[in-house]
């Protein structure tokens, strides 16, 4: 009678335990992960089947080639520079809030950058450079904070430098070469940058002095 009674009450507590386990746990976590990669390959044209062993039915994309996981099973790499892949970006890979490196060079991206993007905190490298991107580079970028190598050269991008990457303090790389970049390079970004990472930009012109705003002629 006893047990009976003990089993009653503890049975709804044993079933939140469990649901709070599996809420809580890594591998569930990792599989929106595996949502978000899943997403961003349905938007894409893949005519050398680069992406063939992205599974969404597995637990978590930690086996898919070109996917890197640490060893909690979270998302730290994305690698498919040269992978001849065609498409645009979703706000999906704002999702992966572990992502490091985020390798999309060479391939035929095209569209607009998502500015959900800025929202990748721990990302040391973002390589873009060599597809088709165009629109502005967004200002939320100026929350990557852990950002080392921006390049974003080899693509049509346009609109001025947003000032705010100034705020990029660990920034050690960028190349915003060969688009179409406008307006003003902010003095600090100048500073710390050689002149090719801004070559090739008909319109940019050099750092911004005065009172001249830094959109001028943009
Ligand atoms: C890239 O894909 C296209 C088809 O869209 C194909 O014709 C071409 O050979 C591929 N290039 C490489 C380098 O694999």
């Amino acid at each position: 009678m006893h047990s009976t009674f003990m089993a009653s009450k503890m049975g709804p507590l044993i079933v939140m335990l469990i649901f709070f386990t599996l809420w809580a746990s890594p591998a569930i976590s990792s599989n929106s992960e595996g949502n978000a990669l899943n997403a961003f390959k349905m938007r894409l044209s893949d005519p050398n089947n680069v992406l063939q062993t992205w599974d969404p039915t597995l637990v978590n994309p930690c086996l898919w080639f070109h996917i890197t996981c640490d060893s909690q099973n979270r998302v730290i790499r994305i690698d498919l520079g040269n992978a001849n892949l065609t498409g645009r970006l979703g706000a999906e890979l704002g999702r992966l809030q572990h992502l490091q490196y985020l390798e999309l060079y060479v391939n035929n991206f095209q569209g607009t950058i998502p500015k959900n993007l800025g929202n990748l905190k721990n990302l040391v490298s973002f390589d873009l450079y060599g597809n088709k991107f165009k629109g502005e580079i967004p200002k939320s970028f100026a929350k990557l904070k852990s950002l080392i190598f921006l390049r974003l050269d080899n693509n049509k991008l346009t609109g001025p430098i947003p000032r705010e990457l100034d705020s990029l303090s660990r920034l050690e790389v960028l190349d915003v070469s060969k688009n179409d970049l406008c307006g003003t390079i902010p003095p600090g970004l100048f500073s710390r940058f050689a002149p090719p990472s801004f070559y090739n930009n008909p319109r940019l012109k050099g750092p911004e002095k005065g009172p001249v705003p830094y959109n001028f002629g943009c």
